[in-house]
């Protein structure tokens, strides 16, 4: 009887353990940082694409450095995503794919020092709102 009493109690920690994961998972998602590699090199190299033949018909790159980056500190992606959505190209807003958007994006995040890593930024703007933007931003834009 002791050692089936053992197992019981055993069972029951377990079980109490998988709960409270259950709960943790369960609540708000984690907030996460632009500096958590959220974004891959494939998508920076993209966005560059993107922003050659779009957006520098009237942009140069570095319009975008550090100061215009640090405007955005404390934002998320998905508002950002947002603004570029309902304010560009400028004469057409909204006329690129979500995926364009999205690699622009990261192309600016990049040449202000931002590391690319192994998670591609998804396209879903809901998941965007769970993203911050977050300094510190050192312009990188001539690598880029
Ligand atoms: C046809 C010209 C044109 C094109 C193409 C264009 N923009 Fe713009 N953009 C402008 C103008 C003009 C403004 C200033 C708008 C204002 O102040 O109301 C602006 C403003 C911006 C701003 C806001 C800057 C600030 O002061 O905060 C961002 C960001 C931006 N553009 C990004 C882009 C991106 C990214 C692309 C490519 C997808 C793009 N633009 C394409 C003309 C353009």
């Amino acid at each position: 009887m002791r050692g089936i009493g053992r197992v019981a109690v055993a069972t029951a920690t377990v079980l109490g353990v998988s709960l409270c994961m259950g709960l943790a998972l369960a609540g708000e998602p984690a907030q996460k940082s632009i500096r958590n590699g959220v974004f891959t090199a494939e998508q920076v190299a993209a966005g560059k694409q993107v922003f050659a033949d779009v957006c520098s018909e009237c942009h140069t790159s570095d319009t975008f450095g550090p100061d215009y980056m640090e405007g955005w500190a404390g934002a998320t992606v998905g508002e950002l995503f947002a603004e570029l959505q309902a304010t560009m190209p400028y004469e057409s807003p909204g006329t690129l794919e979500d995926v364009e958007y999205a690699s622009v994006i990261v192309y600016l995040f990049s040449m202000n020092g931002v590391a690319a890593g192994e998670s591609e930024l998804p396209t879903d703007v809901t998941a965007l709102y769970d993203i911050n933007i977050e300094g510190p931003f050192t312009w990188n834009g001539s690598n880029r």
